[in-house]
């Protein structure tokens, strides 16, 4: 059979969009259980201190309800801190959700109403009526910033803040040019668009649990540890995730809730955090940066100062690379970097798509370009004149690096040698005309946690890929059809896929971009595995052919192959562990990002008009599934840059949003054209496969080549985002 040239590197549609469009996949609220029950989420109304009591008298004859859960009648748990390192958790004690009569942050839940029915769940939640022993709350990063402090401890598989090099200060104090700011972050939730939810079906030696996470192992792990369920079967099943963007990296409040109830009443129980609720399962750290950049009179930089200061929560030193490229990105011989936290009395933030990257870099890109009109220099030759090919944080080449391409490639797409420098200096009709860009840096990495994939031939010929990682909405369904295609030359329709189910081979989180690569690489490498092994038993099965391995592994060839060897499970497996690449290379993706924004000068209406995104990532196993990575990083990027505010009203110490009525993100009216360009990447050193991944890179840039283009247009340099209209007016 010829299959034709390689499939990996072509735009094959989601081997799942099928399944999705018609109905057929199902996320984790949608499965049938027979006898279920439902639950709703009493959530606290202060920001700190204690509950007294809970009076749940009419919530319980409330028609319908089965039961009301409270840290008094819970049933028991491990402190499953001391027991279970959450791999996603920074350091410090995860919160308990029902652990004690302590609130930790408004919204925690303080009670479960569990009823035959959502609607009786949800309706008898109103009439649990809770006292408090309030205590003084704070929720406000910038009161904060005297007791910001240095986190002594480190999170697992971070790499530390870079160090200093050369001496920063003083050469800063005598550069001939200065640019000093402070930026600010705020706050945003993940929102992806399937909720939090989790069903789990009860049973005596088995306990399915479908849930929503990037990591069903870790959910699985989890659970038998903090319930101790070492006797029963755990089983979590994730085929389907609408999206996470790192909300579902750690075991959630919804599935450990889910599960204490479905203990306690030895009932199946579904549990869905809606909408409002879901401002209170974690978000991306708001910041507070200041940038000291001090450059010759050509924009060569002399030093970099990058301080940031990060919200956590007080049980927990939430950490992630928000300065880890401030080091890296340019050439420059004196840097200093100081990556502090305070805490405050919210639940932990955690990480959002290129977490850390996507706000560090919006100040240092922001700064760069202050440096461009300080030094009056182009912003693109500025970042050229500062270009490296090394990582001097480590003292490192980089396994390869494109990004001069993306510069290149990205520039000419977007037209940019058309902008005229001088800010306001262009217009189209009633509109300013603003052209901004930025540089995007994310690291290439590999699980640090091994992966398995095993691939089995099927009796009529085809080829089973299994892995317990899931698919969050990123094509991993449809790139691990096509590397195991390729490896066992096969056509696409021959290769099944099932993924998201902690029964099959170990896979850690997806998660970090990271996920292509390493089960990538696994499934390459099981499907290698058994070609080989096929290959031998046809071999001895006097199966010969022309001798071609392509038409060994036909499936008439395996059809007999599988009746003359008695081998009806042939199989293999694999484990990847993170590819050997020493400490001989630094592993980053990286993008170039220009924008155009339109404003209308009487309203300060920004539009988005034109994004063109430059991104060198590596081997692009799908373009259509990486391009799709590309632009919905893009629109959380606008909606980073101009809506998204998880804002708090300090007084209560709680969100103010609680729908997407007041938590504003890009609709499709004001997303305009986005175009993505995958600048060419060989790298056989970041990955057997040689791919890097592309799920965070998108993010990083993007915001603050839309601020740059804001400055561009108006002459305004706003250094908060969101860049709302009350702040451009
Ligand atoms: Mo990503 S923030 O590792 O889901």
């Amino acid at each position: 059979m010829d299959r034709g040239p390689a499939i990996t590197g072509k735009s094959i549609p989601r081997i799942d969009g099928p399944l999705k469009v018609r109905g057929q996949a199902k996320y984790a609220a949608e499965y049938e259980v027979p006898d279920l029950l439902h639950a709703a989420i009493v959530s606290a109304s202060i920001a700190k201190g204690r509950v007294i009591s809970i009076d749940s008298a009419d919530a319980k004859s409330f028609p319908g309800v089965v039961a009301v859960l409270t840290h008094q009648n819970r049933p028991w748990f491990w402190p499953f801190s001391f027991l279970y390192k959450d791999p996603a958790g920074p350091p410090g004690q995860p919160f308990r959700p029902l652990y004690n009569d302590r609130v930790h942050f408004s919204g925690q839940p303080v009670a479960l109403v569990v009823g035959d029915t959502y609607e009786a769940a949800r309706d008898a939640a109103a009439l649990v009526r809770v006292s408090y022993h309030r205590e003084q709350h704070s929720t406000d990063l910038a009161a904060e910033v005297s007791r910001a402090y240095k986190s002594p401890r480190r999170r697992l598989g971070l790499a530390p803040t870079p160090q200093p090099t050369g001496d920063a200060d003083r050469a800063f104090s005598e550069a001939p040019v200065k640019v000093e700011a402070t930026y600010t972050t705020a706050a945003e939730n993940h929102h992806p668009m399937e909720l939090f939810a989790t069903t789990v079906e009860w049973g005596d030696k088995t306990v399915t649990v479908y849930d929503k996470t990037q990591s069903p192992k870790s959910v699985e792990i989890f659970l038998k540890v903090a319930f101790r369920l070492f006797r029963r079967k755990v089983r979590v099943v994730s085929s389907f995730v609408g999206g996470a963007f790192g909300l579902g990296l750690r075991p959630q409040q919804s599935v450990f809730l889910a599960v204490l109830a479905a203990k306690a009443l030895k009932r199946s129980i579904r549990l869905v955090i809606p909408r409002d609720q879901m401002f209170a399962l974690g978000y991306r750290a708001n910041s507070i940066q200041t940038v000291s950049l001090g450059a010759d009179k050509n924009g060569h930089l002399l030093a970099v100062r990058h301080r940031a200061i990060a919200a956590t929560s007080r049980n927990e030193d939430a950490q992630d690379p928000m300065l880890n490229f401030s080091a890296s990105l340019y050439r420059c011989h004196n840097v200093k970097l100081a990556y502090e936290l305070a805490k405050l009395d919210t639940v932990s933030p955690c990480d959002m798509r290129a977490p850390g990257a996507a706000t560090g870099m919006f100040a240092l890109e922001c700064a760069m370009d202050e440096l461009a009109y300080a030094t009056n220099v182009d912003p693109l030759v500025l970042r050229l004149a500062n270009y490296t090919e090394r990582d001097q944080s480590e003292n490192r080449p980089f396994s390869s690096k494109a990004l001069r391409e993306c510069y290149a490639q990205g520039a000419e797409r977007f037209g940019w040698a058309k902008r005229s420098h001088a800010p306001r200096s262009m217009r189209k009709g009633k509109e300013l005309v603003g052209w901004g860009m930025a540089t995007g840096v994310w690291e290439a990495a590999m699980s640090p946690v091994p992966a398995r994939a095993k691939v089995r031939l099927l009796a009529d010929g085809r080829f089973e890929v299994t892995s317990s990682i899931t698919d969050i909405g990123t094509g991993t369904y449809t790139i691990l059809t096509q590397i195991a295609a390729d490896a066992l030359e096969a056509s696409i329709e021959r290769v099944v896929v099932k993924l998201g189910d902690s029964a099959l081979p170990f896979n850690p989180i997806q998660g970090g971009s990271w996920t292509a690569a390493t089960s990538g690489s696994a499934v390459q490498a099981a499907c290698n595995k058994l070609k080989k092994k096929i290959l031998s038993r046809a071999k001895q099965a006097g199966i010969v052919g022309n001798g071609q391995s392509t038409e060994l592994l036909s499936p008439a060839a395996l059809a007999d192959l599988l009746r003359l060897s008695d081998h009806d499970n042939l199989s293999a497996t694999a484990t990847i562990i993170n590819f050997p690449f020493g400490k001989k290379y630094t592993g980053a993706t990286h993008s170039a990002v220009f924008a155009e924004v339109r404003i209308d000068e009487e309203l300060a209406v920004v539009r988005v008009t034109r994004l063109v995104c430059a991104v060198a990532a590596g081997r692009i196993l799908n373009p259509a599934t990486a391009r799709s990575q590309i632009i919905g990083a893009s629109v959380m990027g606008i909606g980073k840059a101009l809506y998204e505010d998880a804002a708090t009203d300090h007084n209560l110490g709680r969100c103010m949003a609680h729908s997407f009525a007041d938590y504003h993100i890009p609709s499709n009216a004001d997303v305009y054209e986005i175009e993505v360009l995958f600048a060419e990447e060989t790298d056989d050193k970041v990955s057997p496969i040689g791919v890097k991944g592309v799920g965070e890179i998108g993010s990083v840039a993007v915001a603050p080549a839309i601020a740059n283009a804001i400055f561009h247009a108006t002459g305004q340099r706003i250094r908060d985002l969101p860049i709302t209209i009350d702040r451009l007016a």
